[in-house]
């Protein structure tokens, strides 16, 4: 079951109208369609429906029966076989598969998540896949040195010819090796995407094994956006004000905050049992709150030391991005909070 605050998020096509995610992916667009930086033009693929099946998000994409993502704690199911996609790889294969070698596809993503001011459940990505002939990329260091020198173009290409790069060793099911990159921005390094060697069992899905090996990517989209324009709370990509709009209207801009309305604080506490999952939590909080939770923070965990119970305490933080609250308006949210909360293996305090 999808929750009504995801659901009508669906088809909100927040790249295609006026806003800093668009801005970001033509930035995208525009390195990856000229040839002289990546040695070929990519073609920009449509994936507009967010649901795919679970084959797709998962099993194509040789990622493990037991992997922690697929569960319904993670990701959210709309049936046994059909979930909203938690990344853009998930249209690797049918691209692939329709026989395009290089490409990109841009989507909203959908991942049940903890509650801060950098995660929201719905988010974007860019997947960008590049194969080549294996008889000229003929040792695996030709396809990373291609892949690196490619991403470091594109981050160049964003945020200038200075900007401080690093990679490291990654982990995903579906490329090997695999890579991070992390750029430094005033003295902290940030992850900003993923990527690696395509698996050739991916390749052998498509029948593309024997001629081709290739690359991937993924990047987030607001995560960029937010570095690039320092854009403070997510919640501002989904906010109608014109305050925010305006700014991104011709192109580049660095954020002016606008006033910010004050914050109203509720605290909740309960006993928490062994089938507890935090993530269920978080996501009736964001039901209920929508986009006036601003974070869902865990400031007291302890363990009682005779009963051996665990009790967490959470800081809901309500913050609506272009009006003062009530407290009255979100005493009414926390009492939903608090009897949907129930529902969950917890005894409230
Ligand atoms: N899909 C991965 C993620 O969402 C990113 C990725 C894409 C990694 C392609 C490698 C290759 O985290």
């Amino acid at each position: 079951m999808i929750p009504p605050n995801i659901e009508e998020k669906i088809g909100a096509r927040l790249l295609y109208k006026p806003g800093p995610l668009r801005l970001i992916k033509k930035k995208i667009e525009d390195y990856f369609s000229n040839y002289h930086n990546v040695g070929q033009a990519f073609a920009i693929m449509g994936s507009d429906d967010p649901y795919v099946s679970v084959q797709a998000n998962f099993d194509d994409l040789l990622i493990p029966e037991d992997h922690p993502s697929r569960a319904e704690t993670d990701t959210f199911y709309k049936d046994a076989k059909t979930v909203l996609r938690t990344h853009t790889s998930a249209h690797q294969i049918e691209l692939i598969n329709g026989g395009h070698l290089h490409f990109l596809t841009f989507g909203d993503c959908y991942r049940k998540d903890t509650v801060d001011s950098s995660h929201y459940p719905v988010f974007h990505q860019v997947e960008g896949v590049c194969l080549h002939p294996k008889h000229e990329w003929d040792t695996p260091e030709k396809a990373e040195k291609h892949l690196k020198t490619t991403l470091e173009g594109l981050v160049k290409h964003i945020f200038g010819p200075s900007i401080q790069i690093k990679w490291s060793t990654d982990y995903f099911p579906f490329t090997n090796p695999s890579w991070e990159m992390e750029i430094c921005l005033d003295d902290r390094w940030l992850e900003i995407l993923g990527c690696g060697i395509i698996h050739p069992d991916i390749l052998k899905r498509c029948g593309a094994d024997e001629y081709y090996t290739g690359w991937a990517f993924g990047i987030g989209l607001e995560r960029l956006a937010m570095i690039l324009y320092q854009i403070p709370d997510i919640r501002l990509f989904w906010t109608k004000d014109e305050r925010f709009l305006s700014q991104f209207a011709d192109g580049d801009a660095v954020f002016q905050p606008y006033s910010k309305h004050p914050p109203v604080y509720k605290d909740i506490s309960f006993w928490i049992e062994d089938a507890y999952h935090e993530n269920d939590f978080h996501a009736i909080v964001r039901n209920i709150g929508g986009d006036l939770i601003e974070e869902v923070k865990l400031i007291d965990n302890f363990t009682h030391p005779k009963h051996g119970k665990t009790n967490h305490t959470y800081r809901i933080t309500y913050r609506s991005m272009d009006r003062s609250l009530t407290n009255e308006e979100i005493n009414l949210l926390q009492d939903q909070i608090r009897k949907q909360t129930l529902q969950l293996p917890v005894g409230l305090r």
